[in-house]
């Protein structure tokens, strides 16, 4: 590991807590990682050995982290062998764990309304940022969230009335509104309760109902396959707002040692080529689309 990351990036062989199977091939994976769950931060990720076969890692977001009892939580999907030797494994099995890494999302006070966009494998890290933000009451987060394939949680309907939301539009996270954080659901799938559409379309809808006072305090922070950032980054152009997103590349080292996963960016000194792994994978939208 690069001496620029040593005391913030850690390596431990991690326990697993606990391994809960949802509908298409998603899992949500708890492990003992203490130093790791100490440091993670909203956005931050975890590189892990999935099996001692495969000598690649595989970065995963962080979804939760408990520094207390030491413990983080990461949700996945299925693509290829990697995760598939991941989901065999059960409580008790011991992966190793690098993390955290990357570059979090920054919120800023003078913008308390922040609104969350995660899809499909991209809530991780919006429920983090929630559950961070839900300890602060000067913000106001609202979180959406879009899933073409069944949500990786129960979705039940929300009684928390949110102004703006399409007639309909019900279906909540119940983790989130325990935490009192108002959440809504969009699918082309027709899932009960869901908004029927892509999650920036919903999110359009919401944006569209606001007032210039409260544009003002919006600010986005995003998490989902390119195109829908691409479009998240379109929506914060239209309404003028701040706007956060978290990048996915192809990753081999994801300490910044092997320059495998740059992407171009926009800079105040023109195009520069950044490290997702270490320099993002949060990144300003404005400068990367
Ligand atoms: C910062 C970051 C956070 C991520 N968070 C999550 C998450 O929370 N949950 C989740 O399910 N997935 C997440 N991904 C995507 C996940 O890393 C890939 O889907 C996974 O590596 C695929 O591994 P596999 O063994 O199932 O597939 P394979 O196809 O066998 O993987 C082959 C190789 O390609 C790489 N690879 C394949 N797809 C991707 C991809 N989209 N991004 C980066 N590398 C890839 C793998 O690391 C591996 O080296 C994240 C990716 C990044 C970069
Ligand atoms: S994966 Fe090696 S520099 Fe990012």
């Amino acid at each position: 590991m690069s001496t620029a990351h040593r005391g913030t990036i850690f390596l431990e062989e991690a326990r697993i807590l606990s391994q809960l199977a949802y509908d298409a091939e998603q899992f949500v994976i708890r492990l003992a990682a203490p130093k790791c769950a100490a440091h993670a931060q909203p956005g931050s990720f975890a590189h892990l050995t999935c099996d001692v076969t495969i000598p690649m890692r595989r970065p995963l977001s962080i979804m939760r982290a408990d520094a207390t009892a030491g413990w983080i939580e990461i949700l996945y999907k299925i693509v290829g062998a990697g995760l598939h030797a991941l989901a065999a494994k059960k409580a008790g099995d011991r992966v190793s764990v690098l993390g955290p890494i990357g570059k979090p999302f920054t919120v800023h006070r003078q913008r308390p309304r922040a609104l969350l966009l995660g899809g499909g494998v991209g809530i991780p890290p919006m429920v983090f940022l929630a559950e961070r933000l839900k300890e602060d009451r000067s913000y106001k987060p609202l979180v959406l969230m879009g899933s073409e394939v069944p949500f990786p949680f129960r979705t039940r309907p929300s009684a928390t009335v949110i102004a703006g939301m399409p007639a309909g539009t019900l279906a909540c996270m119940p983790l989130l509104e325990e935490w009192g954080v108002p959440s809504r659901l969009a699918s082309r799938a027709d899932f009960a309760g869901c908004y029927s559409g892509f999650v920036t379309e919903l999110a359009a809808e919401w944006l569209g109902s606001l007032g210039p006072k409260e544009l003002a305090e919006v600010e986005i922070c995003a998490c989902g396959p390119t195109p829908m950032l691409r479009a998240t980054a379109q929506l914060a152009r239209k309404f003028s707002v701040p706007c956060q997103v978290s990048l996915e590349e192809f990753m081999a080292c994801a300490v910044g040692g092997c320059a495998g996963c740059t992407v171009e960016v926009r800079t105040p000194d023109g195009p520069a080529m950044k490290r997702v792994c270490v320099d993002g994978p949060v990144f300003d939208a404005y400068a990367v689309f």
